[in-house]
């Protein structure tokens, strides 16, 4: 396998072609940003850290069927993923209040709430992802019917999925965000990554954030709160 030329250059994540066709190559950055793209930073061994972490997830997440681009984490900071079309929406799933929707709604963080809420944002930096619902995204032509159906019954069991292992690692999963893609032949698939930087975990005991929140909100231990995540799935497998 020949690591070709940069596709393109995220906030976190580097994109390289490969000289298979199917197949691109993702590098994991130190580099954080928050509030798009407003506070820039860097975060001791995120990459590295999110690299493993997304890994672990999105293999475990195949074995139980959730379709997804991940082929092999490689080395530290690569992984190597089926080549898809990113669908322009961010899926966002919340289980308890916090962070946007606290403000939008003048709910306090930490309210619980009666059923998962879902929602997408438009992915575009520039309008500041404005937030849609499924009509606007069919209508506009983000996604069919059909491609927003099955985005949703994936998104869901991505929560079932994730709310269970993380509780097993006695973490609360409050909320997350989730990107999927079309494979060349048009079937949808869970992409991008599952990690601090995109997950709201507290500790169920202290309520403790251990994600990107202690970045945006400068709190302080930043890296030691991706270490601890890491280390609790790890202790999963055994
Ligand atoms: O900021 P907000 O409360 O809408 O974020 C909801 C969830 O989606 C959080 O877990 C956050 O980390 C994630 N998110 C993300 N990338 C974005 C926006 C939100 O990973 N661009």
């Amino acid at each position: 396998m020949k690591v070709l030329e940069q596709l393109y250059e995220g906030k976190a994540k580097r994109v390289f072609k490969t000289d298979d066709d199917n197949l691109y190559m993702v590098e994991y950055k130190d580099d954080a940003t928050a509030f798009n793209g407003q506070k820039k930073g860097t975060i001791a061994h995120k990459g590295v850290l999110n690299n493993k972490i997304s890994g672990w997830f999105f293999k475990r997440l195949a074995e139980n069927g959730v379709d997804n681009h991940l082929v092999e984490v490689v080395d530290d900071d690569h992984q190597l993923v089926k080549r898809v079309e990113i669908v322009k929406l961010e899926v966002i799933i919340r289980n308890i209040i916090a962070g946007s929707m606290a403000k939008r709604l003048g709910l306090e963080e930490g309210t619980e709430i009666s059923e998962p809420i879902i929602e997408f944002s438009y992915k575009d930096d520039d309008l500041g992802d404005p937030l849609i619902n499924r009509y606007h995204a069919q209508a506009i032509g983000v996604a069919t019917k059909e491609e927003i159906d099955t985005i949703m019954a994936q998104a869901f069991k991505v929560n079932d999925l994730l709310s269970k292992w993380l509780d097993e690692a006695n973490l609360i999963l409050v909320d997350f965000k989730l990107e999927f893609g079309r494979t060349p032949d048009g079937k949808i698939i869970l992409a991008d990554e599952i990690s601090p930087d995109t997950c709201r975990l507290w500790d169920k005991d202290t309520r403790k954030k251990l994600d990107k929140d202690r970045f945006r909100q400068d709190l302080g231990d930043v890296a030691e709160a991706y270490v601890e995540v890491w280390n609790r799935l790890q202790k999963l497998d055994k």
